[in-house]
């Protein structure tokens, strides 16, 4: 029997309990809510070593094919291992979270192609689908929040081999309303983040990070997709830190600090026969320290299609080569193709800062011109004192107001 005050003492024991780990209880209630699904309840092992690829695509089953709004978790205690995985829609729920908190690593190249070759008997090498890390593809309304958690991509197993077909780390096809948040990702043997077919995106607090010399190691490439939004986010690759390619419209990169790495790029473009197009781009609010180039448009000669309705303002430069640059003869290799896409109305608004070499300001078009291209406010000074800037300008139509170095367009 006990006492009153045995009683009372177990009472108040209670209330403390209670008072002291609310988040305790409303985490337990939580996981065991039917819209939850960790992959660690999948047979993942966490363990950093064994393959969690199957755990993954177990769970997306759960979690894809869940009615109520549900959260796929990967939990923050473990690091997961994946060869790659495609993560597929349309899924039941109106809308679909994930919730990074752990660490994924891939598998390094040999693994990695040895699974695709068992998988895939009749192809050497990997396959369109297996040349992902992680692969969303048709989810509508998908969520990502990366908070404490992050990717790494083994990139160095890769890069020596250039001609290699390496894999991209984290792939978005027709993924609408898509919101990622908070991401770190780390070494990608080849881009980091790629889109195609996505329509309304906003990307925050992504944190890209692989050496200024490994090769192709784009932070973000965009294809064919519009009304896309990346911002406050830190980029460090061995090559742009966005491009911006065919099929793509109304993209905005703001609050990015960029570098090393290759700058943000509208293109290439034209490399195919096809007409390629990239309108409307707003990139505001922008460092670039220590990169190959700043804001640039490069196109292929012999391509068809337009450039248009670009507009880069408030960049800040730190030792950047070619800070603004527009180049219609990239990867010519010496043809004398004729034809070049139209490029027009570019604006480069409020530069400042410093470029590593002399030529601060490129605009080389082809004899067919480029048209409405404005400078205005932009001060680049060489980060060698002593040193002047210059600019180098053919066939570019358009104003130069108040620009350092000064700029000849023609009108
Ligand atoms: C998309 O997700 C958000 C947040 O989960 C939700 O409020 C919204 O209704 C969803 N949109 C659609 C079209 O279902
Ligand atoms: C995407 O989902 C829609 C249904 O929402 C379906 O009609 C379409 O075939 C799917 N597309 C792909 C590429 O899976
Ligand atoms: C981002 O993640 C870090 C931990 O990785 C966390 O401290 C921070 O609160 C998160 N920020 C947001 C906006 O969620
Ligand atoms: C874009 O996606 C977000 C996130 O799902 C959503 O809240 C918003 O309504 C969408 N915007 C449009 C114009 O559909
Ligand atoms: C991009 O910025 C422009 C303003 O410069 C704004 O009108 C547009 O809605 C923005 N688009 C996205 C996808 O953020
Ligand atoms: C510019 O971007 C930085 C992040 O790089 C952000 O902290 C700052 O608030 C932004 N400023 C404006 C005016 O948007
Ligand atoms: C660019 O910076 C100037 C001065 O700092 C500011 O007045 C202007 O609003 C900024 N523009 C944008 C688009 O952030
Ligand atoms: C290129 O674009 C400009 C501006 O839109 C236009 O005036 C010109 O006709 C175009 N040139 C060609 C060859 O399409």
């Amino acid at each position: 029997m006990p006492t009153s005050s045995n009683m009372q003492r177990l009472i108040t024991c209670l209330l403390i309990l209670c008072f002291v780990s609310p988040c305790l209880c409303a985490r337990s209630t939580l996981t065991t809510k039917s819209n939850t699904y960790n992959v660690k309840d999948y047979g993942a092992h966490g363990d950093g070593k064994s393959d969690d690829s199957g755990a993954f695509l177990s769970a997306w089953k759960d979690t894809c094919g869940a009615q109520e709004t549900p959260t796929l978790v990967i939990p923050s205690e473990g690091v997961f291992l994946l060869n790659y995985i495609t993560l597929n829609g349309p899924c039941n729920a109106p809308s679909v979270n994930i919730q990074l908190q752990g660490k994924i690593v891939a598998s390094a190249k040999k693994e990695w192609i040895k699974v695709s070759e068992i998988q895939n008997p009749n192809t050497k090498g990997l396959t369109n689908d297996t040349s992902n890390l992680i692969v969303f593809s048709n989810v509508t309304n998908l969520s990502i929040d990366g908070s404490g958690g992050s990717i790494d991509g083994y990139g160095s197993s890769w890069w020596e081999c250039k001609s290699c077909g390496r894999p991209t780390i984290l792939r978005f096809k027709s993924c609408n309303d898509l919101t990622v948040s908070n991401l770190t990702i780390t070494n990608s043997p080849k881009a980091h983040i790629r889109l195609n077919s996505c329509d309304n995106a906003t990307f925050s607090d992504i944190n890209i990070r692989a050496p200024g010399d490994s090769p192709n190691t784009d932070g973000f490439d965009i294809y064919t997709s519009k009304n896309i939004l990346i911002q406050n986010s830190n980029i460090q690759c061995g090559d742009d830190c966005i491009a911006i390619s065919d099929g793509s419209s109304n993209i905005n990169a703001t609050g990015i600090a960029c570098g090393p790495g290759h700058g943000i790029s509208i293109g290439s473009l034209g490399r195919s026969n096809a007409h390629e197009t990239v309108e409307t781009v707003h990139v505001k609010n922008c460092t670039f320290t220590n990169t190959k180039n700043g804001a640039r448009i490069k196109t292929v000669p012999g391509g068809s299609g337009y450039a248009r309705n670009i507009i880069f303002e408030n960049i800040t430069l730190i030792n950047a080569d070619n800070p603004i640059i527009i180049d219609q003869y990239y990867d010519s290799y010496g043809k004398s193709e004729s034809g070049a896409l139209n490029v027009s109305d570019v604006t480069f608004r409020g530069f400042s800062g410093t470029a590593a070499k002399q030529k601060a300001i490129t605009l080389n078009c082809c004899p067919s011109g480029c048209f409405d291209i404005v400078l205005d406010h932009v001060d680049i000074v060489p980060s060698t004192p002593g040193k002047t800037a210059s600019c180098s300008c053919n066939n570019a139509h358009g104003k130069s107001t108040e620009t350092v170095p000064q700029c000849s367009l023609s009108s």
